[in-house]
């Protein structure tokens, strides 16, 4: 079974509009509302590649039956833990005529140490070996900063496949636990290592420094310029395809799926990391969160060329 764990969703709520006026009266051309939060866009990317996943996290207030709602609409499982506080609901605003897209994130809700012990509860209970668990996004403020960590633990203890995609604290508390692949992009691992600069070089040896703590693969995505793999049989790169870009939104939850659609299919990491490069470009090639699909991924495959720049 493949888990997503999404700890703070958010409704996604995109207005799209001509000529964003600040300080004004702005009137809204159309407006949509979708589940988001990083573990549910991995999801709902599995759904397209005919991958079955079961959706966890918290979910509280006005906007629970909204996902409830979707969630059953979209044919994705789903067991969250209910939570006293309101889901928070993140805007979006696309102005069709300067080509901007701005973001307004709430925060999320406080969540009380007893619906976490409870949730930490039913993750226990959910894991089994061989499943994939996908720990992905930030968290609300309320949420302490180990908690990739221990769930990292908790997988892993269970036997099951752990994959990270996170940023800061959350990432730096979470390697401890040694999850199977992690997906930081240029800049996250920059502020993990402290690195000087984002040269390939400088990342290349980040992550071999991670791989020699005992994570097994390093993805790190490089927006444009697509990404690189490190992992136990060598270091790959993939250069970003030209896309004609239309939201950057969601192209890292893309690649994670990717990196799980191709463990259930036995990927090489070569082929692991163009699967992945084609996932992204496709994310940024449509509008808002929108999921891509298998047949836009492998008409993209074709353009990915991937060199070995060493093999162990
Ligand atoms: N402008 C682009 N053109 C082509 N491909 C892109 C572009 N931006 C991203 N990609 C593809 O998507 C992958 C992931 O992008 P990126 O590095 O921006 O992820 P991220 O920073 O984790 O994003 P997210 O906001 O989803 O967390 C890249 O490795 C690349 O393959
Ligand atoms: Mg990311």
């Amino acid at each position: 079974m493949v888990i997503t764990v999404t700890l703070n969703p958010a409704m996604d709520k995109t207005i799209t509009l001509k000529g964003l006026n600040i300080g004004s009266v702005n009137r809204a051309i159309t407006v949509r509302e979708d589940i988001g939060g990083k573990g549910i866009n991995v999801s709902k990317v599995l759904k397209n590649f005919n991958i079955s996943s079961l959706c966890t996290g918290f979910l509280g207030g006005e906007l629970e039956n909204s996902f409830i709602h979707d969630f059953k609409k979209r044919k994705l499982n789903n067991d969250f833990i209910h939570i006293q506080n309101e889901t928070r609901a993140n805007i979006k605003i696309v102005d069709s005529l300067n080509h901007t897209n701005t973001d307004i994130n709430e925060p999320g809700p406080y969540i009380s140490k007893e619906e976490l012990k409870i949730f930490i509860d039913k993750f226990k209970s959910m894991c089994s070996k061989e499943d994939i668990v996908v720990l992905s996004g930030g968290v609300s403020p309320s949420m302490p900063d180990d908690i990739y960590l221990h769930l990292t633990k908790i997988a892993k203890e269970k036997e099951a496949f752990v994959i990270l995609d996170a940023d800061g604290e959350l990432l730096k508390h979470g390697i401890k636990a040694c999850p199977d692949v992690i997906k930081p992009n240029n800049h996250e691992l920059q502020k993990l290592l402290n690195l000087s600069d984002i040269s390939e070089e400088n990342i290349i040896n980040a992550a071999k420094v991670l791989k020699n703590k005992g994570i097994a693969k390093i993805m790190i995505s490089l927006g444009e310029k697509g990404g690189l793999f490190v992992t136990e049989n060598g270091v790959y790169k993939c250069k970003g395809l030209k896309v004609p870009v239309k939201s950057t939104v969601g192209a890292g939850d893309s690649m994670v799926s990717a990196i799980v659609y191709s463990l259930i299919n036995n990927y090489s990491d070569k082929e692991t990391l163009r699967f992945a490069t084609a996932c992204g470009a496709a994310s940024v090639a449509l509008d808002g969160t929108q999921a891509c699909t298998l047949q836009q991924v492998h008409e993209l495959l074709k353009e990915v060329k991937c060199e070995i720049k060493e093999e162990f």
